[in-house]
């Protein structure tokens, strides 16, 4: 019934196409913002640690079992699990994990959306179009269904002629982009002062019970963990892989290129102030969110003539790629399992699924104000950490140890004696688990 399984060509195809998923809106757009809700520095400091103690771990959780089991979330959770009522379990955790990575398809791909309209609009008079002619809901339909299509067309390719070609293009273009505009913005009058607020921490705030929860729903979000893409995409890894330092790997480009985004936007914001744009709200807090993204920046390449143009372009053309290769990611563990449990041809599955997923999109867009805070809540919020704690719990409690340390030595024969093998077992049976669990109870309360 299954077809032939893909797999990564090269440790570098793994690579940038795993950083593809976790690089996306979430470093670029997500993580300044919290830095500037968040008191800046502390914030960068609080994240930095859990991203580490806390994401990592949680991370080589999901590639373990998905190289182990080469399948999709419902039938690796179901080989890792025991005893019929373990396996339904199992089955029950992979499918909610594939419900969940669809629906944050269907709110990325309306960001995703947006950020195409900002990066195309300076051609709207070339078009013949009138200004802001790219932002009603028309439009918004139009873009996140060209970024859906596009997103399908990339699936239907597979594993190295779809995922892997196009996150080994994509990703370096990125950084050159992301590099080069952070050069160009502190050549700006105004940038220092953004960098001293984004590199000096405010100690008083690294306590604060919402700037922790806060730094560890992007740690979360940011490498994509819980909903079965860094599954999917292990197991497509070759045995001979060195598994920690490939996640290992993954995490350092997730965070490094978290930490240039806010050395871009943090600095920037601070020549908008220079250029006299408003970057504070009425409490004197840093413009956030909506507001910094779709206000401040476009003010700020409004202000600096020409060169603004340019920048403005290869801004949102940043964010768009950048929100490409993660969609990839999610879209790959809804076709992977019905590929593979339920027979159908690549093709078919993908154009399926990606017209169902546009479809709650467009219901989203046009019953925005109802919908789109409650799916993003429902997912990344409440769904993300619960699975990601699942996920641990079979790793830690339902897997043998032997297993696990079979399939980890596998590209990695000495592991049994590394520092690896002495923290991680007891990091995904204990800590990660109850350091989720009270954050979770936290947001819960909240
Ligand atoms: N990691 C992506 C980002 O930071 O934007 C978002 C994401 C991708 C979340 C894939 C979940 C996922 F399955």
């Amino acid at each position: 019934m299954s077809a032939v399984r893909g797999e990564f060509s090269s440790r570098f195809s793994f690579i940038m196409a795993a950083a593809g998923s976790a690089v996306g809106l979430g470093n670029i757009w997500g993580f300044p913002t919290q830095v500037a809700s968040n008191g800046g520095a502390a914030f960068v400091l609080v994240y930095l640690v859990l991203a580490f103690v806390l994401a990592y771990p949680a991370l080589m959780a999901e590639l373990v079992i998905g190289r182990f089991a080469r399948a999709n979330a419902v039938a690796a959770l179901q080989k890792v699990a025991r005893g019929p009522a373990g396996k339904k379990l199992g089955a029950a955790t992979g499918f909610y994990g594939i419900v969940v990575a669809s629906l944050i398809l269907s709110f990325y791909g309306i960001v995703a959306g947006w950020m195409l309209a900002h990066w195309l609009e300076p051609l709207t008079p070339w078009l013949g179009l009138q200004a802001g002619a790219v932002h009603t809901i028309a439009a918004q339909l139009v873009f996140t269904l060209f970024f859906m299509a596009a997103t399908v067309a990339i699936i239907t390719g597979g594993v190295k002629d779809g995922i892997e070609k196009w996150s080994s293009r994509l990703m370096p273009l990125l950084l050159l982009i992301l590099s080069l505009l952070i050069l160009y913005v502190f050549t700006q009058p105004g940038a220092v002062s953004g960098l001293k607020v984004y590199l000096i921490p405010d100690f008083s705030r690294i306590g604060d019970r919402g700037l922790i929860v806060s730094a560890l729903g992007q740690a979360f979000f940011s490498l994509s963990l819980g909903v079965g893409t860094m599954l999917i995409y292990g197991s497509y890894i070759s045995k001979q892989e060195n598994l920690p330092v490939l996640g290992g790997l993954v995490t350092l480009i997730d965070i490094g290129i978290a930490v240039m985004a806010g050395l871009l936007i943090i600095p920037a914001m601070y020549v908008a102030l220079e250029n006299g744009v408003e970057i504070f709200d009425a409490s004197g807090a840093l413009l956030a969110e909506g507001a910094l993204v779709f206000t401040v920046l476009p003010a700020l390449f409004d202000s600096m003539g020409v060169a603004g143009g340019l920048v403005g372009f290869a801004f949102f053309a940043l964010m768009s790629i950048a929100a490409l290769t993660s969609s990839i990611s999610m879209l790959e563990v809804p076709v992977a399992y019905t590929v593979e449990n339920h027979g159908f041809r690549r093709n078919a599955a993908t154009w399926l699924i990606g017209g169902t997923i546009s479809a709650i999109s467009l219901a989203v867009i046009l019953s925005f104000d109802a919908l789109f805070g409650l799916v993003v809540a429902f997912t990344t919020r409440f769904s993300q950490p619960l699975l990601g704690l699942m996920l641990c719990v079979f790793v830690g409690w339902i897997w043998h140890r032997r297993g696990l340390l079979e399939e980890i030595k596998q590209g990695n024969p000495q592991v049994e004696s590394s520092l690896f093998w002495k923290i991680w077992p007891i990091y995904v049976k204990f800590i990660c688990p109850l350091i989720i669990l009270v954050t979770f109870g936290d947001t819960l309360l909240s």
